[in-house]
């Protein structure tokens, strides 16, 4: 994949070279921001377009970057292709929360997205001859993995649901069900597109989620219970760099 260099982008106004390879995608642009001043160090900030803030740094005396992509398909689907294509970033992490749809994936727990099934239109526009199947990179996810394990966290990998729709009937129970039926994991709204822009522009890419809500049970987790869910992620993520 050649890289062209016609930075700034529409919605990235960082100079050639200031992206590290490596980049960690919360939806939330404040999240960005938190965890380059939570950990990493000599942080600088290639982004604020429309507030999507981007940062920076050193992690373990690796460089990476972090930024936000806002929420759902079209979002992260703008600012995945121009980190790949326009900024030559190799790594796409994203970090997230998920609904759970599994009895065996509770709250708090963290999920590997391997693969993503969608709701959204987005991998079927690439015009392909077939339905496409959005998966992440083995290797990212295998060194996640290690990494989950290293810490004693408890993890599911498997198939998740890229969702169009926060609210309405593709997020109801029968919906919800038919998928749970299948084998899938958690819902989220943004897998899919990542995962289809990283095949196509030859990266490598894997989501990492922490489950805020399971959507069988009604659960949700206290603002504590998030806070400490989200360092265990960050840890596996970061260490990805
Ligand atoms: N649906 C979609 N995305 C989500 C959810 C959900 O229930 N929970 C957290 N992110």
């Amino acid at each position: 994949m050649s890289v062209k260099n016609n930075v700034p982008t529409p919605h990235i106004e960082a100079g050639p070279g200031e992206i590290a390879g490596t980049i960690l995608l919360p939806g939330d642009p404040l999240r960005a921001k938190f965890i380059a001043g939570e950990y990493l160090s000599d942080v600088h900030q290639f982004n604020s377009v429309r507030n999507m803030l981007g940062f920076t740094g050193t992690y373990e005396g690796k460089r990476i970057s972090v930024m936000g992509t806002g929420m759902g398909c079209p979002s992260i689907g703008i600012y995945s292709y121009e980190l790949i294509h326009f900024y030559g970033v190799k790594n796409l992490i994203r970090v997230g929360t998920a609904g759970s749809i599994s009895p065996e994936v509770k709250v708090r727990d963290l999920v590997f997205g391997m693969g993503a099934c969608t709701t959204s239109n987005f991998p079927a526009l690439m015009d392909l001859p077939g339905v496409f199947a959005p998966v992440c990179s083995f290797d990212l996810l295998r060194r996640g993995v290690d990494k989950a394990e290293q810490l004693g966290l408890r993890y599911a990998v498997g198939n998740i649901l890229t969702s169009d729709m926060f609210y309405g009937p593709a997020e109801g129970p029968e919906a919800t069900q038919k998928w749970a039926s299948m084998g899938v994991l958690a819902i989220e709204m943004e897998a899919a597109a990542l995962y289809t822009n990283a095949a196509f522009g030859g990266a490598n890419a894997l989501t990492v989620l922490t489950v805020s809500d399971h959507l069988l049970t009604g659960e949700t987790t206290s603002s504590e219970e998030r806070r400490s869910s989200f360092t265990d992620m960050m840890k596996v993520a970061l260490s990805l760099a």
